[in-house]
């Protein structure tokens, strides 16, 4: 069982998510790929079980070299389906487009007919974190990792 994480970072916020979303991953049991978007290929997706995305908020939106991902990947539209998708996204202030950006990470992930879990308590679409991941944050991620991990041992275990 393996799961994909790309994210993309201009100023290393990201890439801590990141990381922080791979420890979770590992803590169950599952294997964890981590690739800076630039690094990553679409070529990945047959062969893992989940795709999780992260990406700085522009604009309220995910950085264009996410979006170029995500459009790279229709190449293999139709064989995401059934696979876990979780998102998370750093800002640079509250209320300033984390959630909106994630939204638009989901959406894609949902047309890809991938699995995603929502979460009950606090941070219900993913993982949003302010500028530096404080430990707060970084544990917000892990969690979000241990969640996908869980629900890919349940569906693909
Ligand atoms: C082009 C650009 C647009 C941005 N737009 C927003 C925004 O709409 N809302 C916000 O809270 N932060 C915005 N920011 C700040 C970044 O989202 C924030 O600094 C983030 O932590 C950067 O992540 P990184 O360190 O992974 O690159 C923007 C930054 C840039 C460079």
């Amino acid at each position: 069982m393996k799961v994909f994480i790309v994210y993309d970072s201009r100023t290393g916020n990201t890439e801590k998510m990141a990381h922080a979303v791979a420890e979770g991953v590992k803590a169950e049991g599952v294997e964890a790929v981590v690739k800076k978007v630039n690094e990553a290929s679409v070529d990945s997706l047959p062969e893992v079980d989940s795709l999780i995305l992260g990406s700085p908020v522009y604009y309220g939106l995910p950085s264009g070299k996410l979006k170029g991902f995500i459009d790279a990947s229709i190449k293999y539209h139709g064989k995401l389906d059934g696979k876990v998708g979780a998102a998370f996204a750093s800002s640079g202030g509250t209320h300033s487009g984390a959630e909106t950006t994630i939204i638009s990470l989901l959406k894609a992930l949902l047309i890809h007919g991938m699995v995603i879990q929502g979460t009950s308590g606090r941070n219900h679409y993913g993982a949003a974190s302010v500028g530096a991941p404080d430990e707060t944050a970084v544990e917000t991620c892990r969690k979000l990792g241990e969640r996908v991990a869980k629900l890919v041992k349940k569906l693909h275990g």
